[in-house]
């Protein structure tokens, strides 16, 4: 038994898919969540400043005494999940192993679509993955620099955005039976995805799959939080507006959230 809080990290609001599977599949843990706002994206930048940026959430988690780090943001897994899973000495989960995994699982042709930030196509992490469990898979990945700006702004329903969304899918669709959101910012457009997808395309949500992994940990080193405590305070910041980060929680999490001010 360990009551502490898990931490979240993102460059923005997108782990806020991750965190609400985690409030539907683990509802008696408490979540501390830091969002990069002010710098998102973090998709079009270099591999260092990523590093950089990561590394400053991961210590801002670690003030907040968390039991465990979940890197719920691809790009950042992409680039320095290894790194910080290394140096700490509590569990470190990214988001992209359970996303691959959960791919090969869904797929019948075995053509498997990527979606995700310039940095995390640009890895070629994905189809590593994939293709280490199952050399016979064939992956195409396509990067969506346009998504996480029109998230970012809750442009979740727009026209304009609709139109970005089918124009950059476009390439892919009728190629790939199963499509992974390698990104966590894009389930908030999953409605629009699937739409320009087709119906028979089985999306794949990252983060979501990594909510399972969680599970795992926490009773792998029997870490989980105790059901006698009745309430969870979680604790939300962001490097941006606290009011539109609160907006956007409100609508994903169903819930409202305190949110904070930081400086990073
Ligand atoms: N949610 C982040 C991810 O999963 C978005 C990265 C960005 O800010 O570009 O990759």
């Amino acid at each position: 038994m360990d009551n502490r809080p898990i931490g979240f990290l993102d460059s923005g609001v997108g782990g806020l898919t991750v965190v609400r599977e985690l409030m539907r599949q683990l509802p008696h843990e408490e979540v501390v969540y830091i969002g990069d706002s002010a710098r998102a994206p973090y998709g079009p930048r270099p591999a260092d400043q990523i590093r950089d940026y990561t590394w400053e959430m991961v210590r801002f988690l670690l003030t907040k005494n968390v039991k465990m780090i979940v890197l719920a943001c691809n790009t950042a897994t992409a680039v320095v999940w290894e790194e910080v899973k290394e140096a700490l000495d509590i569990p470190v989960l990214g988001v992209i192993l359970p996303g691959a995994s959960a791919a090969i699982k869904a797929t019948k042709s075995k053509r498997i679509g990527v979606i995700g930030t310039p940095m995390t196509v640009a890895s070629d992490i994905y189809r590593k993955k994939i293709q280490s469990l199952s050399p016979e898979m064939a992956v195409e990945s396509l990067a969506c620099p346009k998504f996480v700006p029109l998230v970012e702004s809750n442009e979740l329903q727009s026209s304009v955005t609709k139109k970005v969304v089918y124009e950059t899918l476009k390439p892919l669709a009728g190629k790939v039976d199963t499509l992974v959101l390698g990104c966590t910012h894009y389930p908030l457009l999953r409605p629009i995805i699937q739409n320009v997808m087709g119906p028979e395309v089985q999306l794949i949500d990252s983060g979501a799959e990594c909510v399972r992994d969680i599970s795992v940990l926490l009773n792998y080193f029997e870490i989980n939080r105790s059901r006698q405590l009745e309430d969870c305070h979680h604790q939300f910041y962001t490097t941006a507006n606290a009011a539109s980060f609160a907006a956007i929680a409100k609508t994903w999490l169903h819930q409202v959230v305190h949110v904070e001010h930081v400086t990073l």
